[in-house]
């Protein structure tokens, strides 16, 4: 079972949730401990692969879903922002429409094993070398 079902949840120990809480495609929002204090990150699953962003557009810096744990376009086949519609690849969150055609979703890496998906400690490092860390 998924240790938090609120899209603000804490997470603790880095765990996620399972593969199998998702559905495919399908995804879902965390909350992370960042350096700077909380921030978001989704997941995206596609089959068996899993792909993890930082819930910011590259437009403005604002979250993407259009509801809770709502990342995607209605034909689940890209990534959508919900404020002025951007549309992002899946697979490496290059945007392909809207107003930031070419630039790139934050990734953060995450670690699956067997069917479960953490968060590592050094999930990815912010511009300024700050880094997000799961939260205790
Ligand atoms: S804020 Fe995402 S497209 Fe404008």
């Amino acid at each position: 079972m998924c240790p938090a079902r609120n899209r603000y949840a804490v997470m603790s120990e880095g765990l996620l949730c399972q593969l199998d809480e998702l559905e495919d495609p399908g995804t879902r929002g965390f909350q992370v401990q960042g350096p700077r204090g909380p921030a978001e990150i989704f997941l995206v699953r596609q089959g068996e692969r899993i792909y993890a962003y930082l819930n910011s557009c590259p437009h403005t810096g604002g979250p993407l879903d259009w509801l809770p744990h709502q990342f995607l376009d209605l034909d689940r086949q890209t990534i959508q922002c919900a404020t002025h519609d951007a549309r992002f690849r899946i697979g490496d969150g290059i945007c392909l429409s809207g107003p930031c055609v070419g630039q790139q979703l934050t990734a953060v890496e995450v670690v699956m094993r067997g069917r479960m998906i953490y968060l590592p400690e050094q999930a990815y490092r912010l511009p300024d070398g700050d880094r997000i860390t799961g939260v205790e």
